[in-house]
């Protein structure tokens, strides 16, 4: 189908254009689908634990470099066939995305800033060396998914239907080197709260001794091979009775981000302002939907001041000390919002204030956030299934 191959847009061209419209992609409308004939029983909506049900249906699209884009098929959920010397196997040659459909008390379905996962992704596809396509396209067809499968939504507000997309490289052959071939895929899971503590406050793990990411690495970068190398720390987390990793860049200790999240301070800053602050993007942090729209919430507020900023253990720790902190807590898909109570650094318990839960930063956009996301407050962030 496509003559020009993607891959031989410079990355230049495809930093202009983070939807990646107007490239040569598969198109939504060319979608192939072929319903499963038994459908699988669907389990409560209270007993969910992440990641680990699956709906009745997949979406598959193939590519490669004599080819191009095959079209997508919407097909029944199964194992894939792959070449065992494939580069996502060995090399991780590999990315994926994380998104979720909620159904509201209407009961339409509506996904959330579901273009932004879009770019993401294809900026992941751009460092992994994966081809592009039309952001928009794959939006579409991950509708349609959701479509086809709407019935998995859960019917509850502390529920959803978790969408991951995910990107391989499937060329079979054991070279170092840019794939020849590769497949999208998207599968769908029905999910409850993602911590077993529900919403209570998350203890972490702060040590220098594990890096996630580093400038000039794929931290900032959906990649499969920057969370398999973190279990090993989070394990470490647990074996000191930490529930997540708080990780920490450079000599002077910078707090980056906590597990699978990216984190806010909530405080009265060096200079004695009250400031919500999060790090920068500066290559090491994953650029998370949700802490985009907490950044664009609070500064529409105009309440207090909002920052971009590098933060470090010894400021929190002083901070602590003066008693400056209000509240710390992480952001993403999973968990919307999660408070944290307790860090633990060079032995030491350092306790995190949050008195009033009620009228806390985290209570109000967690409230704000959910009603956008489960359609209690109409809002251009989300669009229908
Ligand atoms: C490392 C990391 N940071 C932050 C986030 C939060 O991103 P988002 O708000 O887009 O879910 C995630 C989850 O995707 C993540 O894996």
């Amino acid at each position: 189908m496509a003559s020009v191959s993607a891959s031989a847009r410079s990355p230049q061209v495809q930093d202009e254009n983070p939807s990646g419209h107007d490239v040569v992609s598969f198109k939504a409308a060319d979608t192939v689908v072929q319903l499963c004939e038994t459908r699988k029983p669907k389990p409560e909506s209270e007993n969910l634990s992440f990641g680990t049900v699956f709906t009745d249906h997949m979406l598959l699209i193939e590519w490669s470099s004599e080819g191009g884009w095959e079209k997508p098929r919407i097909q029944k959920f199964g194992n894939l066939s792959l070449h065992p010397a494939c580069s996502a196997l060995h090399y991780a040659v590999q990315l994926f995305e994380g998104m979720k459909a909620y159904r509201g008390q209407d009961d339409r379905v509506r996904l959330f800033r579901p273009m932004l996962n879009m770019e993401r992704m294809l900026k992941s596809a751009h460092r992994a060396c994966l081809p592009t396509f039309d952001g928009a396209e794959l939006l579409e067809c991950i509708r349609k998914l959701v479509e086809v499968d709407q019935d998995w939504v859960p019917h509850s507000d502390s529920a959803s239907l978790y969408i991951r997309p995910t990107f391989l490289g499937t060329e079979s052959s054991l070279g170092v080197k840019k794939p020849s071939r590769a497949l999208l895929f998207v599968i769908l899971s029905p999910v409850g709260s993602y911590f077993s503590t529900g919403n209570r406050s998350v203890s972490l793990w702060a040590d220098s001794k594990y890096i996630r990411a580093w400038k000039g690495g794929t931290g900032d970068c959906k990649m499969g091979g920057n969370y398999g190398a973190s279990i090993f720390a989070q394990k470490e987390a647990m074996d000191l009775n930490c529930q997540q990793v708080l990780w920490l860049y450079g000599d002077d200790h910078q707090i980056t981000e906590v597990g699978t999240m990216n984190l806010f301070l909530y405080w009265i800053n060096e200079d004695g302002e009250e400031e919500l602050a999060t790090p920068p993007l500066d290559g090491i942090i994953l650029p998370g939907i949700t802490r985009q729209s907490i950044l664009e919430l609070t500064r529409e507020w105009g309440k207090f001041k909002v920052s971009e900023r590098h933060l470090t253990m010894a400021a929190l720790r002083l901070a602590l000390q003066e008693k400056r902190v209000k509240e710390m807590f992480g952001s993403g898909t999973a968990c919307v919002v999660s408070r944290v109570g307790k860090v633990l650094y060079q032995d030491e318990n350092l306790q995190i204030p949050c008195e009033d839960q009620e009228n806390s930063l985290v209570s109000r956009l967690l409230k704000e956030l959910t009603d956008i996301q489960y359609g209690r407050t109409e809002s251009d962030w989300t669009i229908l299934v």
